[in-house]
C-alpha cells in the first residue's frame, strides 16, 4: 500500500546489500515513518518485542527474516535451533509466529549447514509474498458483503474496527482493512469508525494513519463508543483481525474486542473476521482457556504518548502515581457471537465445521 504516492510493504530485504531487512518503525508513526535497518537476529527479536512490528502475520514474517539473519551468523544445527525457539517466545499470543519459525525449521533442518543461508531467504521471501497474497484475497471474499450492504441500504456503509489489523500489521493489504481497502476501490461509498484502542492505540495512531493516507474516509473514536453507535444505527459491520484463532472458530484479538462483540451482538450487528489460515491454530479447541494471554507492562496503561502543540513527541503520566495498573493485551470473543470468518479461501461459520470444510487437509479427522 502507499504512503505520500510511495508503495511500502511493512518488512523486506534491502534492495542495495541484498541480505539485511528493512521495516517501518511502527513505534514512530503517525508521528514519522522512520525505516530501520535490521541486520543480526538480536534486532528483528527486539524490534518484535518493543512492537518497532506488531500484528499477528507482520511478526510471523519478520522472524522468518530473523531466522535468515541469525543463519548468517551461524548455520549449525545446535544455534539455528537456539535462535528459533528465542525467536518464537518473542510474544506469546499471535500464532503466526509460531507457525512462521516452525515452516522455516521444517525447511532448513534437512539441509547442510552450508546451504541454509540461501534457503532461509527463499523461505522468509515466501512466507512475505504469501502473506499479501492471502491477505489480498481477503480482500476479494470480504468486499462483497461490503458492497451487499450499500446495496440493500442504499447509502453510505458504516463499518467499525478495533486496533490496527491493516498494511501494517501484515505484510501488505491487511486483513480486517483488505476488504475496506478492495470495496474502497471499487468506488463503494463507506466510512470507518476507528477504535482508539487504548493502552498503545493502535487504532489511534496505526489505523487512521493508514486509512488516512489511502483517502478512506473513516473517524476516530474512543474505545467506549462503539455501542452507543450501534444501538443508534450508525454501525452497519464491524469487522476486526485476529492473533489466533482456534479450529473450533474462538477469536483472540486486541483486548476490548470481545465487549465490541458483545454490543455488536445485542444490536444485531454482523460481526466478521478476517483471517490468513496461519492465524489458525489447529490444535486448540476452547479459546478462553488454552490461548495464552500477553500480558504487557502497565506503564503501557498508566502512561500516554502524543505530539504537543509545539510539535515534540513526549510521554506523560495519566494515573496518579502509587496507582498499580494491570495490562492483558488481548481477549478471546467465543465462537457464538463471531458472525463468520473472512479467509483466503472464501468465507465460513466460526465453526470447526465451518473451517474443516474450508481447509479440509487440516482438519483433525474425528
Ligand atoms: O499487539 P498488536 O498490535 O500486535 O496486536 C495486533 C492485533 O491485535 C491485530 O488486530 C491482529 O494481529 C490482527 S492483524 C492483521
Amino acid at each position: 500500500m502507499k504512503i505520500d504516492g510511495t508503495p511500502y510493504r511493512s518488512v523486506w530485504v534491502d534492495a542495495q546489500d541484498g541480505w539485511s531487512v528493512r521495516i517501518i518503525d511502527q513505534t514512530k508513526l503517525p508521528w514519522s515513518v522512520d525505516i530501520v535497518r535490521l541486520v543480526d537476529v538480536a534486532g528483528i527479536a527486539h524490534a518484535i518485542r518493543s512492537m518497532q512490528v506488531r500484528g499477528a502475520p507482520l511478526i510471523g514474517a519478520v522472524a522468518a527474516f530473523g531466522v535468515a539473519l541469525a543463519l548468517r551468523a551461524d548455520a549449525s544445527d545446535a544455534a539455528m535451533e537456539r535462535d528459533c525457539a528465542m525467536l518464537a517466545e518473542t510474544r506469546p499470543t499471535a500464532i503466526n509466529l509460531r507457525w512462521a519459525v516452525s515452516r522455516m525449521l521444517a525447511r532448513l533442518r534437512p539441509l547442510a549447514s552450508q546451504a541454509r543461508v540461501s534457503a532461509a531467504y527463499e523461505e522468509a521471501r515466501a512466507i512475505a509474498d504469501e502473506d499479501a497474497a492471502m491477505c489480498e484475497a481477503i480482500g476479494d471474499h470480504g468486499a462483497p458483503l461490503i458492497a451487499e450492504i450499500a446495496e440493500r441500504t442504499g447509502r453510505r456503509v458504516n463499518l467499525l474496527t478495533h486496533c490496527n489489523a491493516g498494511w501494517l500489521a501484515t505484510v501488505d493489504w491487511g486483513t480486517a482493512l483488505a476488504p475496506i481497502y478492495k470495496a474502497f476501490e471499487q468506488k463503494i461509498d463507506l466510512h470507518v469508525w476507528v477504535d482508539e484502542t487504548r493502552p498503545r492505540n493502535q487504532g489511534a495512531f496505526l489505523t487512521a494513519f493508514e486509512l488516512g493516507k489511502h483517502g478512506v474516509p473513516h473517524t476516530v473514536i474512543s474505545d467506549n463508543a462503539g455501542g452507543h453507535l450501534m444501538q443508534h444505527g450508525q454501525v452497519d459491520m464491524v469487522i476486526v483481525g485476529t492473533d489466533r484463532v482456534t479450529r473450533t472458530g474462538d477469536v483472540a484479538n486486541k483486548i476490548g474486542t470481545y465487549l465490541k462483540a458483545l454490543a455488536a451482538r445485542d444490536n444485531d450487528v454482523p460481526f466478521w473476521i478476517g483471517l490468513p489460515s496461519s492465524t489458525i491454530d489447529w490444535t486448540v479447541s476452547d479459546g478462553v482457556n488454552d490461548i495464552p494471554i500477553e500480558e504487557r507492562a502497565a506503564s503501557e496503561v498508566t502512561t500516554i504518548t502524543g505530539r504537543g502543540l509545539d510539535g515534540t513527541v513526549a510521554t506523560v503520566r495519566v494515573v496518579p502515581t502509587g496507582s498499580p495498573a494491570a495490562n492483558p493485551a488481548f481477549d478471546v470473543t467465543p465462537a457464538r457471537l463471531v458472525t463468520g470468518l473472512i479467509t483466503e479461501r472464501g468465507r465460513c461459520a466460526a465453526s470447526a465445521e465451518g473451517l474443516g470444510a474450508l481447509f479440509p487437509e487440516m482438519a483433525p479427522a474425528d
